[in-house]
């Protein structure tokens, strides 16, 4: 298999093109710190930032991060039980669930962690997850309210495999899972006593998509690859739901922009860069021992400790940051690619993500999205 994948286009568009949007992303942070726009950037944001947007009681502000029982999404959850919020973690499975509460618990004194099963590849389980988180809100002492969601799960599926409500697994969990969960919690984020922040986990790979649509039928498409005789591309799948989730960054904050949320929600993506991982768990073991030690000779790998400070960034930075690309840690934003900018496919993508919902799922309700 390993020889298989080692001759495939998806392996050296990983190999070649992944590692130059890599490269790309550190050369534009290396460029605005060498013009002090990053260090003029950092020095905007109060001293006191990364608690800067917290509230006092009752109980502690609740932050949820989805797949949170891996990777960077275990170190956000770890680091933001430290800081004193009530971590809600979100994942597949409770066994999984169970051993990190435990370890977060035996690690931090006072930890305030929940656990909720939550498969962002299947429409009912997100509702399930909607109406459990509700239900507990309401039986707790915690304010009817989430200050930040973190939409972090993600996977690189090698194959092709159709989820319950028929779409492509990994464009729905990587991308209309997150969106789906994310206007949901829209009526909790906008309850937050203090402005809330929704942060979407994207990727530097977004920079190898070049021309993309968004349309109905092509987004259709796209969520529900058909294998062709090549096979499926797992690579450009792959980037093409971390540039939608990208594309969905920018259209709710352009839309939260033009409503009167602007001051209660704000919404910003993250890119880890490249992090060592169970990410690439469906890849076969060698070629990901290779990549691993090729990007750590080349000093691109982190752990997931160091790789989690963008998320956190990206958690914790005050309002007026909403619609940026936080990359690289201490606070530090880069421009994403130009593609990314463009607002006709973001607004397409919305209307046609929507669409296919509804269709999907009857109880969704097109006109009940806080701004359709
Ligand atoms: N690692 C990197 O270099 C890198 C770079 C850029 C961006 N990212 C992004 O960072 C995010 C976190 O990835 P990671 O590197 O920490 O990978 P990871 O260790 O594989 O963690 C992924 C997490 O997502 C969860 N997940 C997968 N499918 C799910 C579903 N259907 N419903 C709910 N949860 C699901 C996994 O849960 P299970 O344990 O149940 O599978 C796991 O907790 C992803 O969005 C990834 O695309 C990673």
């Amino acid at each position: 298999m390993a020889v298989r994948m080692l001759f495939s286009v998806d392996f050296w568009r990983m190999a070649v093109l992944w590692t130059l949007s890599l490269l790309q992303s550190y050369y534009m942070l290396m460029m605005n710190e060498f013009f002090l726009f990053s260090r003029q950037s950092i020095a905007e944001l109060p001293c006191d930032w990364r608690s800067g947007r917290r509230f006092e009681g009752p109980g502690r502000p609740i932050c949820i991060i989805t797949g949170a029982t891996s990777g960077i999404g275990e170190a956000a959850a770890r680091s933001l039980a430290k800081m004193g919020y009530c971590v809600v973690l979100a994942g597949r499975s409770p066994e999984l669930l169970s051993k990190i509460v435990g370890e977060i618990e035996e690690q931090v004194k006072d930890a305030d962690v929940k656990t909720f099963v939550l498969d962002l590849s299947c429409i009912r389980s997100i509702m399930k997850f909607k109406s459990a988180l509700e239900q507990w809100l309401t039986d707790s002492a915690s304010h009817f309210s989430v200050q930040i969601l973190i939409n972090n799960a993600g996977i690189l599926a090698t194959t092709h495999r159709l989820t319950p409500d028929g779409f492509d697994q990994m464009m729905k969990t990587n991308y209309l899972g997150a969106f789906c969960l994310t206007h949901l919690l829209l009526p909790l984020l906008k309850n937050s006593p203090v402005a809330s922040r929704v942060v979407n986990v994207t990727s530097f790979t977004h920079r190898c998509v070049s021309s993309v649509q968004a349309n109905d039928g092509d987004l259709a498409k796209t969520m529900d690859w058909i294998s062709s005789s090549e096979g499926y591309p797992f690579a450009r799948t792959y980037e093409i739901s971390k540039f939608y989730l990208l594309l969905f960054t920018r259209e709710i904050h352009r839309r939260l922009q033009s409503s009167q949320l602007a001051d209660k929600i704000s919404v910003v993506a993250a890119d880890p860069g490249f992090v060592e991982t169970k990410i690439m768990r469906e890849l076969p073991q060698t070629l990901s021992w290779l990549a691993f030690k090729c990007l750590r000779s080349l000093r691109l790998l982190q752990n997931a400790e160091s790789g989690v400070s963008a998320v956190l960034d990206a958690a914790l930075a005050p309002l007026e940051a909403s619609g940026q690309y936080f990359f690289g840690g201490q606070g530090r934003r880069i421009k994403p690619s130009a593609i990314s900018y463009d607002q006709k496919l973001a607004s397409e993508l919305w209307t046609s993500s929507w669409r296919l919902l509804c269709q999907a799922n009857s109880d969704l309700k097109f006109g009940e999205c806080l701004f359709s």
